[in-house]
Order: structure tokens, then C-alpha cells, then sequence
């Protein structure tokens, strides 16, 4: 199981002591929440404060974008070179051009979905897509529960891409999942068969956040 760590749930006034304290050997990702006031209700930070956070680390980042228009704020995160751009499929109109042109950019094309959003939406998308990021809460805020229909959710989604690699022959893409994970769903999300997953409070609102991310990847 792979971590990325939500720096939404660390202490903002102390960003660079967080991110530092990470250790490299366990952290695969830097997991990044830009917000925008507009698709969700909250505003947290853009290319900006990522930027000075990629400076400040040799962790990757995963940046996970909550904003509406996302053709226009895609393309100032090519620069940084993260391991993964993931916008919202509810966002934008135009998915599959979208995710082709953070390909072109040598960066992998992630689609986040909310909880409501059918799976059956990802077909169309599939051959064009990286990673999926399902939501397993709604999002917007870090320490809320993980909604137990999530479960179900990722069953459909291994079950509907073994389908779609038979149709269109692409390997599968990364399944990434985000909101409320910690020591209680774990181990059913890692039989589940989850490549990546996202924790912010369980993380950060410890005493020592190597510990909690060495819970996670069961080591
Ligand atoms: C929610 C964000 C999440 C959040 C995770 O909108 O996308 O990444 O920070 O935090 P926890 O793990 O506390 O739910
Ligand atoms: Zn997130």
C-alpha cells in the first residue's frame, strides 16, 4: 500500500517543520488539497504554497485539485512536475482533452470522483486516465467519516476495469482513495486491492505521524 499524506490536516502556520518530518523512506506521496472556495465551500491554497512545497521536498507530489474550470488551473502545476494531476470529473465538461493534456505534459492524468457519481462514467475516459481517485467522503474538509458504501464503490471499480482493459486493452489505472481512511478501514481497503491511499487527520493529528504511516502500509 502506498501513503500520501494530506498536508490539509497538518498545521498550516508550520507547513516546511511538516513536511520535513516526514520521513522519505515511508512518505511515497505529498498528497496536495487545492481548494477554491467555489467548488467546495473552502479555500486552501493554489500553485503558489505548492510550489514552495515542492522546493522544500524530494517527496512527490499528488496534487488533488477540488476547483470548478480546472483547463484553466491544470497547466500551472506542469512546471512542478508532480507525480500525478487529478482534477474532478464534475468539474469540467471536457474530461478526456483534460487528462490528454497532462499526459502530453509527461505527467500522469488522474479523475477524482465524488461519492454519488456513478463508476460507469469512467468508460469513455478509461484509455485516457492514470489513476482514479475515488472520494470515500464528500470533499471540501479533512476529518470526516469514511462513507461505508465506499467499499462497494471500489468493488465496482476493480470489477468494471477488469471489463474495460478486455474492451480497450489499456493497463489499469493507479485506484486511489481519499477521506476517512485510517487504522479501521484499512485492511479491508488493502484486500480491496487499493494502490494509493490518502490520510490526513489520521496522519497529522498524532503524536508521530511515521508511526500512523507506517500503520497504514502494514509495516
Ligand atoms: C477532502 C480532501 C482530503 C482530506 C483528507 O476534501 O480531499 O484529502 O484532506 O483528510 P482525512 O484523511 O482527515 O479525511
Ligand atoms: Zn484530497
Amino acid at each position: 500500500m502506498k501513503v500520501s499524506p494530506s498536508i490539509l490536516a497538518a498545521s498550516l502556520t508550520r507547513l516546511g517543520e511538516n513536511i520535513n518530518s516526514l520521513s522519505a523512506e515511508d512518505t511515497d506521496f505529498i498528497h496536495i488539497d487545492v481548494m477554491d472556495g467555489h467548488f467546495v465551500p473552502v479555500l486552501t491554497f493554489g500553485e503558489q504554497v505548492t510550489q514552495a512545497i515542492d522546493k522544500e521536498t524530494q517527496i512527490p507530489l499528488d496534487v488533488h485539485l477540488m476547483v470548478s474550470n480546472p483547463e484553466k488551473e491544470v497547466p500551472k502545476y506542469f512546471e512542478m512536475r508532480p507525480h500525478n494531476i487529478t482534477f474532478h470529473y464534475e468539474a469540467t465538461d471536457f474530461p478526456i482533452r483534460l487528462a490528454q493534456s497532462i499526459r502530453e505534459a509527461g505527467i500522469k492524468a488522474g479523475i477524482s470522483l465524488n461519492p454519488y457519481t456513478p463508476i460507469s462514467i469512467l468508460e469513455p475516459l478509461y484509455p485516457f486516465i492514470d489513476l482514479v481517485l475515488l472520494m470515500t467522503v464528500e470533499p471540501g474538509f479533512y476529518g470526516q467519516s469514511f462513507l461505508p458504501t465506499s467499499f462497494q464503490r471500489i468493488k465496482e471499480f476493480k470489477e468494471k476495469c477488469k471489463k474495460w482493459k478486455n474492451r480497450y486493452g489499456n493497463p489499469y489505472p493507479l485506484l486511489e482513495v481519499d477521506g476517512g481512511v485510517n487504522d479501521k478501514n484499512i485492511e479491508e481497503l488493502t484486500k480491496l486491492g487499493v494502490d494509493i491511499v490518502v490520510a490526513g487527520s489520521y496522519i497529522f493529528k498524532a503524536e508521530d505521524p511515521n508511526l500512523r504511516i507506517r500503520n497504514l502500509k502494514g509495516s
